[in-house]
């Protein structure tokens, strides 16, 4: 059906005087004796285009007047009569189609738990409309930084024989039939469709330095999988990956390119989401604009593992899991250093090579590797990265500590043997990143049909 888009009719005052089609669901509608007024939303914009209807020469379908339905209105563009922007004067209303009552979106019931149940339905709401307008504002942007900063765009492979988080949290990949029979798990594999044990990437790292240890910079940007069992607010079973790699970086170099990423994406969501910021402002997170206008235009800051546990430790009474030196940081800690220390988002750089990856650059310590996460406030870990280890032996020997067996890793280790160089990346979790900038706070809420433990829907 040939129309215009609701954005368009509102905002173009060149469109004031011109008829034109619109089609969009019905958001609201009030009545009076003489004129009716018909809200209408059709995705293109925050604001509703408003149809005022003359009932003196149009009779109107109460079907097009519910709350939900679908409808076409032919009209004039007339500027609004009260307020900025252009509203319409209807001359034609066309049901397309009917929305009886049970329509689970009504005002009263529209909390973000009950839509989570409907998640089929939830984007007609303005929060979800929201969020997925800057969720796509936030990709473009992703493009946008690479491509402009010499960036090549890879696509790993979702389908993968090797574990690059070495965390044993991968989804298994098969085609056997849910009784197969074999006297030996290697008996098992071998019959299956790729002959090994194969699984959903956690992670495109260990294409991406492949492709980074011949093309300089790439990125990808795409979805991995984790079968972890943790059933927060902050995971999902599959999420969106955005993972740099530069051949010659350091971990310095890695740090700077992930606040110069941050702090490039926040500007563009400032930019082109006026609207939707100004919204989770006001419903979300108070004080949210200026959050990320502060975020966008100071310094991030930056804490060794080592001065992060010694801050830490003092507080030790007051934490779930106390912390010593050699602990992974759990939430609360991230959070802690975050929001109460720094105040701002903070590099925690150079952990315990025991609990960070096997690929991690080893420092000259012998006891920490050259790895970063970035913590934000009200999220904790967005990035995880590292400078990665460049030498084979100490790779191998970082592999057989693990008991991680070399085979599926043998291009990954010919890296090391040909021409290897310095090289580092990192992975920023995309639904993170949305959370951060929207203030939402369940990431269920930031993508469109969740995958978590038990949930499928
Ligand atoms: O810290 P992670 O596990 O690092 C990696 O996977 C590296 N291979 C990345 C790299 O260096 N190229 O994951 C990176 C980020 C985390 O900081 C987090 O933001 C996000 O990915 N993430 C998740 N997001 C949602 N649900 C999950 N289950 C996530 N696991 C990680
Ligand atoms: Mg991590």
């Amino acid at each position: 059906m040939k129309h215009t888009d609701i954005k368009t009719v509102l905002l173009d005052a060149g469109k004031v005087g011109e008829d034109v089609a619109v089609c969009g669901w019905v958001r609201t509608f009030r009545d009076s004796a003489q004129v009716a007024f018909l809200e209408l939303s059709d995705g293109t914009s925050f604001s509703r285009l408003q149809v005022v209807i003359d009932k003196s020469s149009l009779t109107l379908d109460p079907e097009c007047t519910k709350l939900g339905a679908s409808v076409a209105v032919k009209g004039k563009v007339v500027k609004a009569y009260k307020g900025e922007g252009n509203e319409l004067n209807a001359q034609e209303i066309l049901l397309l189609g009917k929305c009886p009552a049970e329509y689970p979106i009504q005002k009263k019931r529209t909390t973000l738990d009950f839509l989570r149940g409907i998640p089929h339905l939830r984007l007609r709401t303005n929060t979800f409309q929201a969020v997925f307008r800057v969720r796509s504002a936030a990709a473009q942007a992703i493009h946008r930084y690479f491509h402009e900063h010499g960036f090549y765009y890879i696509n790993a492979p979702l389908i993968t024989a090797s574990d690059c988080e070495g965390a044993g949290e991968m989804f298994r990949v098969t085609t056997q039939p849910w009784n197969a029979k074999y006297a030996s798990e290697e008996e098992y594999f071998k019959n299956d469709f790729f002959g090994v044990k194969a699984g959903l990437s956690v992670s495109g790292q260990l294409e991406g330095e492949v492709a980074a240890c011949a093309l300089g910079r790439i990125y990808t940007f795409g979805p991995s999988f984790r079968a972890e069992n943790s059933n927060t607010t902050r995971h999902l079973a599959e999420f969106w990956h955005v993972e740099p790699e530069v051949a010659f970086a350091e971990l310095p170099e890695v740090i700077e390119l992930a606040e110069d990423l941050l702090k490039y994406l926040i500007k563009s969501i400032l930019d082109e989401c006026g609207e939707e910021i100004a919204f989770f402002d006001k419903f979300v997170e108070n004080g949210l604009r200026e959050k990320l206008e502060h975020v966008a235009n100071s310094e991030f800051a930056v804490c060794s593992y080592t001065e992060a546990i010694s801050i830490l430790e003092k507080k030790n009474s007051e934490f779930k899991f106390p912390v010593h030196w050699g602990s992974d940081l759990q939430s609360e800690h991230e959070k802690y250093l975050t929001e109460v220390v720094f105040k701002r988002p903070v590099f925690v750089t150079d952990y315990p090579k025991e609990i960070k990856s096997f690929y991690m650059k080893q420092n000259a310590d012998g006891k920490t590797v050259a790895a970063t996460d970035l913590l934000v406030p009200g999220i904790g870990e967005i990035i995880g990265g590292s400078e990665r280890e460049a030498d084979l032996e100490k790779l191998q020997t970082a592999m057989r500590e693990r008991g991680m067996g070399e085979a599926a890793y043998a291009q990954y280790l010919d890296l090391r043997k040909f021409g290897s160089v310095p090289h580092g990346g990192f992975g920023l979790g995309f639904e993170r990143f949305v959370m951060y900038v929207t203030g939402i706070e369940n990431i269920r809420d930031v993508t469109l049909f969740p995958r978590s433990v038990k949930n499928i829907m």
